[in-house]
């Protein structure tokens, strides 16, 4: 089956058409910035020029940095507060006259990586964690998804652990890949203790870096990258709509 899989994240949406028996992108990932918090009718006539680009004709399944309830936003703590309560499904269905099916970004990234990437035919409890605006998490039991666990809002320092262990973060902090990975480390910590996970696979932009900050962690677990670094939320979305 092929579906366009579109990935909103803070500053950008990224799509493609995704053979979903297959993981494979069925054209060249189309890339709209969006430097401002776009509303949600901005951001369905952004999804409406992303579909035109591929002339699209067929499912969308989208994800969105935030809680997904059958196609209802619940949360949105990086994007504009108004997709707060929003049936997306319906809007941007309407928008763009297609079936559109929503699910958190980063069990779509999770979905990804279980059916093809880092994930695939493991056992046993596997956390990814995406650090980009956000910090995004997805839970899996013997490749069944534990839906819109947030771990990035985790409290440290009283505050969301994104705050300070996103990649936007150390950005905004100018922090060395040590001192940031020290705080990563920190954090992985506590996933560590109160979750005890055979598998953590990280995900983000970052994750292409890994070599420069996965030796800064102290872990009991074992960490990999995510074998489809910028990609997985495309395909993870396109397969969560596919089911
Ligand atoms: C949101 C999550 C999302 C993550 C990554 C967090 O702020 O609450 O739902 O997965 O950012 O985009």
């Amino acid at each position: 089956m092929n579906i366009l899989g579109i990935d909103i994240g803070g500053s950008a949406l990224k799509g493609a058409p995704v053979n979903t028996k297959t993981g494979k992108l069925l054209a060249k990932r189309h890339r709209i910035s969006t430097p401002d918090a776009l509303s949600p009718k901005a951001m369905a006539a952004a999804i409406k020029e992303l579909a035109a680009h591929f002339e699209w004709k067929g499912p969308i399944g989208i994800g969105f940095p935030g809680v997904v309830h059958d196609n209802v936003i619940r949360t949105s703590a990086n994007l504009h507060k108004d997709f707060i309560d929003l049936d997306a499904g319906k809007l941007f269905g309407k928008v763009t006259g297609m079936p559109v099916s929503l699910v958190n970004d980063a069990d779509a990234a999770g979905a990804a990586e279980v059916a093809f990437g880092a994930g695939k035919g493991r056992k046993g409890a596997v956390l990814l964690l995406t650090f980009g605006t956000g910090v995004g998490s997805a839970l899996f039991l013997d490749g069944k998804l534990y839906p819109n666990s947030e771990f990035g809002h985790l409290k440290m320092k009283g505050r969301s652990a994104e705050h300070f262990v996103s990649a936007a973060a150390k950005e905004r902090k100018d922090l060395s890949y040590k001192k940031w990975g020290h705080l990563v480390s920190d954090y992985l910590n506590q996933l560590e203790e109160v979750l005890w996970p055979d598998l953590i696979i990280v995900g983000g932009g970052i994750s292409a870096d890994h070599k420069k900050w996965f030796k800064h962690l102290k872990l009991r677990t074992l960490i990999m990258p995510a074998a489809f670094l910028n990609e997985a939320g495309i395909v993870g979305a396109a397969l969560s709509a596919a089911k």
